[in-house]
């Protein structure tokens, strides 16, 4: 059911306190309008700027000057409010804590029902006292979709038509891709984009759309476009999930389609700290030639609790806009941890994460999740149900063959020549080290080298190597129980040799 008719629905059938939570003030307030109008109800707006519009009558006789707060001013002019009527109250939400008020709209609900009376609140987060749990119904008005751009792509085109210098053409494939692209944008923010591209470049255009996302993207903190930095040569070793990946590389294509393969839903990449789950994440985007966004899990829960399951629903959502692409959610378990664990946060994390998951298993848009995570205790079993992703990928410390080619790449990248610095010995000599780690140890040698005023040498490398102590010494027990998990679990992402 579409949020205008649900509306009508809810204020047909007299249900007295509605909340919806919304950015956008306008088009609710378009659609409470639109279905009183067909309804025959009076609509009151009230906002703290402006007060109560249009006044109310009251059946006591007329409105005397107040000496109340704004707000309870407000209720007390709804008390005493004739029948038939709406009042919509924007941002209303900060006097929500106030135990006066609560007092009145719990008093107000029972009233506002007898007399076909329904009381909106419409604020952009959603904030309940529990107090009002009961009486309040909370909706959520989704953001426009598909037809809803198309109209509104119309209007600024039909505004703008006479305009000289500007070309409002619009062939189908352009509308096709503006409408697409537009999805997950807010009517305001769709409106800005429309007018920039106009001004700016006197047509209508993609470009400004995937901009205004872009920064769009960027504010609402949740998602970050990430740049393809790397690419699948800088990840040394994990030969089978590397294979896996670039073998569907092709799968995105309309020519994968036409042949019968559905898009690749994801892959879930669990294992030991250090050894490259991050770093194939960041190869993925490059290897399939797709934009990459990134999702911070945590800024999803953040201060703003109550809206976490809307952030969740326009992550997605504007995902889905940029289909096809990449997602990427690091340390998936920080996110989602403490389920079930009691630490009671009213269920929040698991109706986000639901929210979530409902999404992996119907996604129908391209959207290539990857997901790394390596902590797998935090990890809820529900997420590595078949059907989610489609391979749970282990990576495990590198051997000895992946050193040698771990330290090969990363002497490479700091333009030295491997050949000078026997690699298949200093690989025999780092058992147990991850490749961040051997990183680490050619930047150390090149610093020691560096501030000794000679070149870096084999030496300086293996004597390195020789003062450090793994971590994943120290951390021997975790990484067994990581493997026993794994076993039985997810694919290797490499055939390991011997070490
Ligand atoms: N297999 C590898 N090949 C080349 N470089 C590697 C490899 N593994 C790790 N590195 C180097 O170490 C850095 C850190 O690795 P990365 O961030 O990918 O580890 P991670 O598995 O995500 O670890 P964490 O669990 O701590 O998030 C990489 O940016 C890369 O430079
Ligand atoms: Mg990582």
């Amino acid at each position: 059911m579409d949020a205008t008719r649900e509306i009508e629905v809810l204020i047909r059938a007299k249900y007295p306190i509605l909340f919806i939570s919304s950015w956008e003030e306008r088009r609710v307030e378009d659609a409470i309008r639109k279905v009183c109008e067909k309804l025959n109800r009076q609509v009151h707006t009230w906002s703290v700027t402006q007060g109560m519009q249009p006044a109310v009558r009251r059946a006591s006789g007329p409105v005397k000057a107040s000496s109340l707060p704004g707000e309870l001013e407000a209720l007390a002019q709804i008390h005493e409010s004739a029948e038939f009527t709406v009042f919509l109250l924007k941002d209303f939400h900060p006097y929500m804590k106030d135990t006066r008020v609560i007092r009145l709209l719990r008093d107000l609900a029972a009233r506002l029902r007898g007399k076909a009376q329904t009381l909106i609140l419409v604020a952009p987060q959603l904030v309940l006292p529990v107090e009002l749990e009961k009486d309040v119904t909370v909706l959520d008005f989704p953001l426009p979709e598909q037809d809803d751009i198309s109209r509104q792509l119309d209007s600024v085109i039909a505004a703008m038509k006479d305009v000289p210098n500007v070309d409002v053409s619009l062939p189908d494939d352009l509308r096709e891709s503006i409408v697409r692209s537009a999805q997950g944008l807010t009517a305001d923010e769709i409106e800005s984009a429309l007018a920039r591209s106009l001004v700016e470049e006197k047509k209508l255009t993609v470009d400004k759309i995937i901009e205004e996302k872009k920064q769009i993207v960027s504010k609402t903190g949740m998602l970050e476009f990430y740049p393809s930095s790397s690419s699948m040569k800088d990840v040394g070793g994990h030969d089978l999930l590397k294979d896996w990946l670039v073998k569907r590389s092709k799968s995105f294509t309309d020519a994968a389609r036409d042949y019968g393969i559905p898009f690749p839903k994801g892959i879930l990449i669990i294992g030991v700290q250090g050894c490259g789950k991050s770093l194939v994440a960041k190869a993925v985007a490059s290897a399939y030639n797709l934009p990459m966004l990134k999702m911070d899990v945590g800024r999803i829960f953040g201060s703003l609790v109550g809206q976490s399951e809307q952030n969740m629903r326009r992550a997605i959502k504007i995902a889905e806009s940029l289909a096809p692409c990449v997602l990427w959610i690091d340390e998936l378990e920080k996110g989602f941890a403490g389920m079930g664990s009691g630490v009671s946060d009213s269920g929040t994390t698991a109706r986000v994460f639901s929210t979530f998951l409902t999404w992996m298993q119907e996604k129908t848009k391209p959207v290539f999740l990857i997901a790394t995570g390596n902590n797998v205790q935090q990890l809820p079993p529900e997420l590595m149900r078949k059907g989610r992703f489609d391979e749970i990928f282990f990576v495990d410390l590198p051997d000895t063959k992946e050193r040698e080619e771990i330290f090969r790449i990363h002497l490479s990248k700091r333009k030295r020549d491997p050949k000078k610095f026997k690699v298949a010995e200093l690989a025999k000599a780092t058992a147990g080290f991850s490749g961040a780690e051997i990183e680490q140890l050619v930047v150390g040698a090149l610093n020691h080298a560096f501030f000794a005023d000679r070149e870096v040498t084999f030496k300086d490398i293996k004597e390195e190597a020789e003062t450090q102590v793994p971590l994943s010494r120290m951390m021997s027990e975790d990484i067994t129980a990581l493997r026993e998990w794994a076993t039985l679990r997810a694919r290797p992402s490499a055939k390991l040799g011997e070490d």
